[in-house]
């Protein structure tokens, strides 16, 4: 396996104003995330909501640029605020949103929606434009006809094809995929991640794919990190995430999924206390507050990612053996 992205202590720091005369509070979004993505597999991100999910997708995909940290992808480096090449990067990195009804412009003829992406980035005909087109709506299942529709003549499903052919007319070689099926009904939920699965394995795409919902990402991921307050905290094979998870944090994630078959759920952990806010975060590890096995070290000391087995997980508990055995959290 070889890296297509290596992300080396990145991190994305917000400045936020709070009043005319206040000096703005620095919100940590990502912190210190270090990470890679292997080339042809899926490394899904999980965790709450505000856990700085969709900021690194902006800065995998070059909306934003880190304030701190490597990240290189594709052999290009991006690094202090700067990229070197960022028009080569724009057709490698390629992003979907959640949202298939605000992701397209309604005024726009889904043609014209399409073919956007090459309009700035090549000097292709229009004839040619208008054939890549065509192709990237077969490609997705919709039809050469659709070509002349406006956004809201579709159902959800069909936007997110819609969605998914832009992305791909660049040819890129990563897709970050942030939520791409949250806002779907579940039994079209199925049919994109079907087709997102088929177009993985006929042109040979790396997926960055987020999303809160763990069922989804068990049946996805090659891999899987969780993130807690801008933080990865694990960082794991799926198979190794799901029958041995690690973190206290992945655990009680976990525990909240609905089991698949009734009896699969043997132990549930439930997690107390709040979210902490962002502007604060709690000193030691962020989830401490939140942790049945904090102790002192956990309230003062950052615990960084750290291999045990197949898996990296940033815990004292776990270093220090005092974690207990969670034998069947899911079958
Ligand atoms: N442009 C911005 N300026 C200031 N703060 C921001 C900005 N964008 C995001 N944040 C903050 O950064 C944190 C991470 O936000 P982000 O959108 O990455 O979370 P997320 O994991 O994608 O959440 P969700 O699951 O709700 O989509 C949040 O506390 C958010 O309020
Ligand atoms: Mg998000």
């Amino acid at each position: 396996m070889t890296a297509i992205v290596t992300a080396h202590d990145l991190s994305q720091i917000y400045e936020v104003k709070r009043g005319l005369f206040q000096k703005p509070i620095q919100l940590k979004a990502v912190k210190d995330a270090s990470f890679t993505v292997e080339a042809g597999e899926t490394l899904a991100i999980v965790g709450e909501s505000g856990c700085g999910k969709s900021t690194l997708a902006r800065m995998l995909t070059m909306i934003e640029i880190p304030s701190e940290g490597q990240l290189t992808i594709d052999g290009v480096r991006i690094e202090g605020g700067a990229i070197a090449d960022v028009a080569k990067l724009r057709s490698t990195v390629q992003i979907v949103f959640q949202n298939p009804y605000g992701a397209l412009n309604p005024r726009q003829k889904v043609g014209a929606i399409i073919e956007e992406p090459l309009k700035i980035n090549t000097k292709l005909s229009s004839a040619e434009r208008r054939a890549k087109a065509e192709a990237a709506l077969k490609e997705v299942g919709l039809r050469p006809e659709h070509y002349a529709r406006y956004p809201h003549m579709f159902s959800g499903g069909q936007r997110q094809r819609i969605a998914v052919a832009r992305a791909l007319i660049l040819e890129p070689k990563i897709l970050v995929l942030d939520e791409p099926v949250s806002a779907l009904d579940v039994s079209i939920q199925a049919q994109i991640l079907n087709l997102l699965a088929d177009l993985q394995d006929r042109l040979g795409l790396t997926y960055v794919f987020i999303s809160h919902d763990l069922s989804v990402v068990r049946h996805v991921a090659n891999r899987v990190m969780v993130m807690y307050l801008g933080r990865p905290v694990e960082l794991a094979p799926v198979d190794a995430l799901y029958t041995q998870p690690l973190h206290p944090y992945t655990r009680a994630l976990l525990s909240a999924t609905p089991a698949t078959r009734p009896g699969d759920r043997a132990t549930r952990i439930r997690l107390t206390g709040e979210l902490p806010s962002p502007f604060n975060p709690p000193t030691g590890c962020s989830f401490n507050p939140r942790c049945p096995y904090a102790n002192d070290r956990c309230r003062n000391e950052l615990p960084v990612l750290k291999q045990h087995g197949p898996t990296k997980v940033a815990c004292f508990a776990v270093d220090e053996g005092r974690l207990p055995d969670l034998p069947r959290l899911v079958a």
